[in-house]
This record gives C-alpha cells, structure tokens and sequence, in this order.
C-alpha cells in the first residue's frame, strides 16, 4: 500500500467542521472522531500519514476542540508528533490552514501536506507530495472522479496536470473531477493567506492562486476516495473499512464479514454481515439481521429486528421486529416493537418512539 514514503513530513488536519450533515450522530462527537470500523475516523488517517512519512501533524481544531486532544494526546501511540491549534470563532478552511502554520517548524520551501478531516483514500501520498517537489507546484491538489460533481469542487486541468480553474459546487460542472480535499501547499504559500479571518480555500485561495498564475498542480487518481460527509456515505466507510475494501493499519481487528469488539454479544441464530460493526458490550439477538451498520458500544437489537445500512448510537435500544433501513438512531434512543422507519430517518438522541400501531399484511 506504501508506495512512496517520505522522511520528516509535516501536516495540517482540518477538524473544525460542525459536521451539520451527520447530525444527529455529531450533536456531541465531532464528525472525525465518530467510531468508525472500530476506532476514531481520525484514527485510519493517522495511521495512514504516518505509513507515508508524516512525523508531526497540527489539528486546526474549532468545535469541540478539547475532544481531539483528549483523544488523541500527543500523539505516541500513533508514533507521530501532535498538536493542536484552535480557532475562537471557526475561520473556514483557509483561515484555518493560516492559524494551523503557526506551529509548523518546518522552511518556507517545504511541502507541508493539508487534509480534509473526513476524507477516507487509498491514494498514494507520497507520490502527491513527490509529485509537487518535482515540479515545484505552489499547491497540488488531489483529485477522483465521481458520477455526480455537482456536490463538489470541480477542477479541470490541462494535459501538463496544471489545474485552469476551480469552481465550487457548480450546477454545470465541466469535468468530472473533483477536489478530493487532500493538498501539498508550499510552506511560503500558506504565509499568503490572510491571517485571523475567515478565508474559504475553496472559494477564495484556490481560484485566487490560478488567477495569480502560480503553479497549480492537478494529481488525479483512481484509488479508492470516499467523502464521509453524510450518514449513508459514513456506514459506508466503515463497511468498506471492516471488508478490506480500503486497507487501514488502524482497524482494531482481521477485516471479514464484521467486526465484533470486545465483550458484543452476537445469538448464533442472528445474521450479521456486510462489513457491519457490534459495539463493545452490544446485544444481537436470534433472529435479527444487521446487515452493512454500526451498531454503538452497548446498544441491544431484539430479536427478529432488521437494520441495513443504519447507524445504531450508544446504548440504543431497537425492539423487536422493528425494520431499520438507512437509518439514524442517535445514542440511547428506543426504536419500539413493529416500527418500519423510512430511509432517510434519524431518530434524535434519546428518542422513545413507542409500539408501532401499523401492521404490515405480512405480519398479520
Ligand atoms: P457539514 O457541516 O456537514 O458540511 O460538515 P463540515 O462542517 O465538516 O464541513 P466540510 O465537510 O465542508 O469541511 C471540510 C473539512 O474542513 C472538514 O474536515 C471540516 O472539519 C473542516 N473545516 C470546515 N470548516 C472549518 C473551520 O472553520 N475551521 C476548521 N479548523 N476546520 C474546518
């Protein structure tokens, strides 16, 4: 998996997002700290950096900042350096970058490598950064094509790699490459973001560093990329994760058809596949079928319940016969007996929803 690794690198984590479109999962946990196949999201991109020679990585920290270094401290399990710089008030992606450099140590001409918080990618780091030094780009961004770039920043490029634009979220975008919100900035470029403000990288750096004609460096792949922005794209990483499909140093266990961790409790009689996870202590029951889901430290499914492509929190309860197809049930929530949720539902924390008077015909 690693390609080409690099000495002494130093990065730049972007946590400070309020991950509003994963509520209610990131009401009190910050989209990159959630569980994912097991352990912290963050903890597959540590694991990752460090693999490609990253030593010293400076969290851009913003809401809930204490929770990153309470969970990840200074950083020695992972064998890296860290550090943490928070913003007051949260200055977007490009203030953040700004606030973060503060503590880099590293020359004015060094790469320093920025990443997305919530990116899961297979790609080859330390090529990018090669790829940059090279060349001597100001900026490289990594790019992957997707279906749909609408959602996303588009960025065309010209046959030398070198990015001609960058148009955020676009109706009509022009190619189906996008940001895939890993960078290599030039350590003195950074220096040219205003600092203390709020600056979008997006909306302003980029495109303000293709007008200014610096060199801006496209480097596309095709590995896997996964933007975990959403709750379904977020069971999906951790699926992919549990089922080997993306290759983490930090999954707490043999990749398979799921992942129990320690002290889950699974009945013989019940069904769980499709990269699911069983939170420490949690409770399967006979007959439920738990199918591509993370299922909470110590959440219980009753027996004969379904939950596909569903995030269960800790300590929910999902009653009998209860049918959860990408769904949200938020940390100690109640799904009561019969209910059949709509995909798209999410159940806010603590939620009692009570017996389901509805009986479907085939229960009947
Ligand atoms: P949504 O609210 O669901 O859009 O999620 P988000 O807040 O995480 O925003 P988005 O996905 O666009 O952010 C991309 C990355 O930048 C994520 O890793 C965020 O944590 C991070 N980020 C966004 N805004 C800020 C900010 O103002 N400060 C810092 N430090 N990080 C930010």
């Amino acid at each position: 998996m690693m390609e080409t690794p690099l000495p002494d690198l130093e990065a730049i984590l972007l946590v400070g997002g309020r991950g509003t479109r994963l509520r209610p999962l990131t009401l009190d946990t910050p989209k990159p700290l959630l569980p994912t196949a097991g352990v912290p999201f963050l903890s597959h991109q540590l694991a990752r950096a460090r693999a490609f020679g990253v030593r010293r990585i400076v969290f851009a920290t913003s809401y809930r900042a204490e929770m990153f270094s309470e969970a990840f401290g200074n950083g020695e399990a992972f064998g890296l350096e860290l550090e943490y710089m928070t913003e007051e008030e949260p200055l977007g992606t490009g203030g953040a970058i700004r606030n973060a450099a503060k503590a880099l140590t590293c020359g004015p001409d060094d790469p320093v490598l920025v990443l997305n918080g919530d990116i899961l990618s297979g790609h080859d780091i330390g090529d990018q950064i090669a790829t940059h030094v090279a060349r001597g780009a100001a900026l490289t961004l990594h790019l992957t094509e997707v279906d749909d770039p609408s959602r996303f920043g588009c960025v065309p490029t010209d046959d030398d790699g070198r990015v001609t634009a960058f148009l955020e979220k676009t109706p009509n975008p022009v190619t189906n490459r996008i940001n895939a919100g890993c960078y290599v900035f030039t350590r003195s470029v950074i220096d040219t973001i205003p600092e203390g403000q709020v600056v979008s990288v997006e909306r302003e750096t980029f495109p303000g560093l293709i007008e200014d004609g610096a060199l801006v460096l496209g480097y596309a792949d095709a590995s896997y990329w996964l933007d975990v922005g959403t709750p379904a794209a977020f069971v999906q990483g951790s699926r992919d994760l549990v089922l080997g499909r993306l290759v983490s140093p930090a999954l707490p266990g043999p990749t398979g058809d799921f992942l129990a961790l320690p002290g889950a409790m699974i009945s013989p009689e019940a069904k769980v596949s499709g990269g699911s996870v069983i939170g420490a202590r949690a409770i399967v029951e006979s007959g439920a079928q738990v199918g591509g889901s993370v299922l909470g430290d110590d959440c219980i499914v009753h027996s004969g319940a379904v939950v596909v492509d569903s995030v269960v929190g800790i300590g929910a309860r999902v009653d009998c016969g209860a049918v959860l197809r990408d769904v949200v049930v938020g940390d100690g929530a109640v799904v009561g007996p019969g209910n059949e949720l709509l995909a798209g539902s999410r159940v806010w924390p603590g939620v009692v929803l009570p017996e389901s008077a509805i009986r479907f015909s085939s229960d009947i």
